[in-house]
């Protein structure tokens, strides 16, 4: 599925950035291929609007905040948080502002980032209980682009055939191929995904698990939100919750914000989010590596049959039948890589595919 070809994709929230980003003036960033100016307003509030003045289409992104609104740092024209032109510095003040306007997009904060829905949302925002719970901590572990597939990144959360290769050299046991088996229960949202794994708990790990057991074990409570966030609660036996929120925000085809938090049940003196950021960043760097050698044209019409299947990929398989329903209870269809005229987006195009 190429994301930028399906409008459907457009009615969900992504987070997009820190809202800390923001203070220092309006950032650009480019959302299912559309480019967007994000920025506060008076009161401290996300805007988001697209990145491109009315006037000789130089970008917003360029300019700056004034009282709340933004001004084109070509001609100074300004734009408030509706996306309306309230000012054009160049006429005589007895002169009309022409009606004139920039697309705006809605945006808000959660969970410390700016999230923005391109059109009206279908769902809102996942919700993570432990983010306003005192017995947790909220980390922000990782904000990186990723060349691979927003649904890419999303199937190998789930693919527990990988671990004993992806990432033998931290947590996976390259003696133990045979994955564990998924109980997946679907809901209205995504679905749900439990099992519980073994894994290699070497001694950098012993404060991430709270054990010095060379293996330990993992009760993991996976959740797919459609169509690109996941929820993992990982419970270990010591009883640290290590609860991970990852969204895979697409910025084009092949091209994606990883965005990731982590919720602990444990405090800074137990383990320091240095220590948890360190392991998770192995590791992570490792799902990295492969996931950017992939196609990011992951099909989601099995009918086209392109890819081999096995049957630890069932949660990924639901996801692309889920996802195809979604695009055909909006009349879309799966747009294929071979119908796009230009790369527009597939920023991996440079690749042998
Ligand atoms: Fe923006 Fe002229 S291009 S004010
Ligand atoms: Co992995």
């Amino acid at each position: 599925m190429l994301a930028t070809q399906q409008p459907v994709l457009r009615r969900f929230w992504y987070a997009i950035m820190r809202i800390e980003q923001l203070e220092s003036g309006p950032q650009p960033f480019t959302l299912l291929g559309e480019p967007i100016v994000l920025f506060l307003d008076a009161k401290g509030e996300p805007a988001a609007l697209e990145d491109r003045c009315c006037h000789r289409t130089a970008r917003l992104s360029k300019g700056w905040c004034r009282n709340g609104n933004i001004v084109c740092g070509y001609h100074g024209w300004e734009y408030d948080r509706a996306g309306k032109l309230v000012m054009i510095p160049q006429f005589p003040f007895e002169q009309p502002i022409p009606d004139a306007s920039a697309r705006a997009f809605r945006a808000k904060t959660r969970y410390g980032y700016v999230w923005v829905a391109l059109d009206e949302p279908l769902r809102d925002i996942p919700n993570i209980p432990e983010d306003s719970d005192p017995a947790y901590r909220r980390i922000f572990q990782f904000y990186d682009t990723w060349n691979t597939a927003a649904l890419r990144l999303m199937e190998n959360s789930f693919d527990n055939a990988h671990f004993a290769f992806v990432h033998k050299n931290t947590f996976g046991d390259i003696d133990q191929p045979r994955p564990e088996k998924y109980e997946i229960v679907e809901t209205d949202y995504g679905f749900e995904a439990e099992t519980i794994v073994t894994v290699k708990n070497p001694p950098i790990a012993a404060k991430i698990s709270g054990t010095t057991e060379p293996y330990t074990k993992r009760h993991m409570r996976n959740k797919w939100f459609m169509p690109f966030c996941r929820r993992l609660d990982m419970e270990y036996p010591s009883g640290i919750r290590h609860i991970i929120f990852n969204c895979a925000t697409p910025i084009g085809d092949g091209k994606i914000q990883v965005v990731q938090l982590l919720f602990r049940n444990d405090t800074e003196a137990d383990c320091s989010a240095q220590e948890l950021i360190g392991w998770d960043a192995a590791i992570i760097a490792e799902d990295r590596e492969i996931l950017e050698s992939t196609d990011p044209d992951a099909i989601v019409d099995m009918g086209r049959k392109i890819e081999k299947h096995m049957p630890s990929d069932r949660p990924g398989m639901l996801m692309r039948k889920r996802l195809l329903d979604l695009l055909h209870e909006h009349d879309e269809e799966e747009v294929p890589k071979s119908m796009v005229m230009d790369d527009g987006g597939l920023e991996w195009s440079h690749r042998a595919v």
